[in-house]
């Protein structure tokens, strides 16, 4: 194991196994059913591998209020981003506090899990959303998700009997206790884990490269969960990401794994909750650039890093590290960030990412100060293959 503590102590180990999983399974007929989509079989994985280390279910109503409210779980462990199971009113009215309900999937019927049920709540989204996601309005893509969803919810321990399968690039996919196996087998004792769930930009790779000068290795862990329709596909990610991997980074000081997680969009409360779960993947380090999980206008700049100064370095446990928005600038020649670069916003390569996705589905590579033509040639053929170019 690698020196990081798993958040709250101890990696939760919830994937039933042998026996256990036997007599679970046979136990499934004779309980009530509870539908899942996607979304929440990947929370319940995730849970149940340790991701989101110390949880060990769906939260219940104490701890869930003490998330919304104040970043805490009940007992004041830093937690921000409520993780918890929404349930179809005439579905909910026949559970029982104390029961044990299967989790069925809603597309396959496959019994992903079980849980205790500890709890069943009412909640108030728009109260919800405003503390998670500083708004209620539901042009916020994690908002509207919120308000698709039932408002009763059910908290309790999840056991997984089923974990679900990836369609592709399942060699990527490692559990938290594999990760933290692997960077010790490799001998890092720092780690670096980089979120993202875009393309790898030149600005994404100079934060990456500044951050490998001061640790052992880079942790590259896309989300490839669910995200908004307009973001770049992961399949079509990754590819660019392996390509990226071959031309430009050093083999043995990188790290490629995929974060199955669905995209919140919560901005700052997702920096806090993103950083936790890397400390679970065993990294020690966490980077958190500009606008780190935003969407539109929502968050400042800067916010995803001011949030950080609400909780002690012991509390958050991995260390974050902060880089200011970075470009290429023509007159340095070079990439750069305001804190490196003395010179005026014209000398700034600057690109929205409305006008980049635009010139990549016309086939045309944006300059390569801004992304790596490898990259771009890679975005391009995955734009013509979703478009049936
Ligand atoms: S995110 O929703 O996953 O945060 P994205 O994949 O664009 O979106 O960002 C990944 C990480 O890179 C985040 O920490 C984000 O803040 C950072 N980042 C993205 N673009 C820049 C930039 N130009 N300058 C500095 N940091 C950036």
């Amino acid at each position: 194991m690698t020196a990081i503590r798993p958040h709250g102590g101890t990696l939760v180990q919830r994937v039933a196994q042998g026996e256990e999983r036997e007599k679970l399974l046979k136990s499934v007929e004779s309980l009530r059913k509870i539908r899942v989509n996607s979304w929440t079989i990947s929370d319940l994985d995730l849970i149940g591998v340790g991701a989101f280390s110390p949880l060990q279910g769906f939260l219940n109503e104490e701890d869930y209020h003490s998330v919304v409210k104040s970043m805490r779980l009940a007992d004041g462990t830093v937690w921000s981003i409520p993780i918890t199971l929404a349930v179809e009113d005439e579905t909910a009215a026949q559970l029982r506090v104390g029961e044990t309900a299967a989790l069925v999937g809603e597309n396959d019927g496959v019994v992903y899990g079980v849980i205790d049920i500890e709890s069943i709540y009412q909640v108030n989204q728009a109260e919800e959303a405003v503390h998670v996601f500083k708004t209620d309005d539901l042009e916020h893509p994690g908002v509207k998700k919120l308000f698709d969803r039932p408002a009763t919810y059910v908290g309790g321990p999840i056991q997984v009997l089923q974990r679900p399968q990836p369609e592709r690039f399942g060699e990527f996919y490692f559990d938290p206790a594999q990760t933290r196996e692997i960077f010790q087998a490799k001998g890092w004792k720092s780690v670096v884990g980089f979120q993202t769930r875009n393309p790898v930009h030149r600005a994404h790779e100079y934060i990456q490269k500044s951050a490998m000068e001061i640790v052992d290795a880079l942790f590259l862990n896309p989300l490839v969960g669910e995200t908004k329709s307009d973001d770049v596909p992961a399949d079509v990610r990754m590819k660019s990401y392996l390509t990226l991997l071959d031309n430009y980074y050093p083999e043995d000081r990188t790290f490629l794994g995929v974060f199955p997680a669905a995209m919140r969009y919560a901005g700052p409360r997702e920096a806090i909750f993103h950083a936790i779960v890397r400390k679970n993947y065993g990294c020690t380090h966490f980077i958190v650039g500009r606008d780190h999980a935003g969407v539109g206008d929502y968050y400042g700049t800067y916010e995803a890093q001011e949030i950080f100064k609400n909780f002690t370095a012991e509390e958050i446990g991995i260390t974050p590290l902060f880089f200011e928005h970075s470009f290429f600038c023509k007159k340095c020649g070079n990439m750069a960030s305001s804190k490196t670069c003395p010179h005026s916003k014209e000398d700034h390569l600057t690109l929205s990412g409305t006008k980049v996705r635009g010139l990549l589905r016309e086939g045309v590579c944006p300059p390569p100060e801004f992304t790596r033509p490898e990259v771009a040639q890679v975005l391009i053929e995955g734009m013509k293959e979703q478009i049936g170019v």
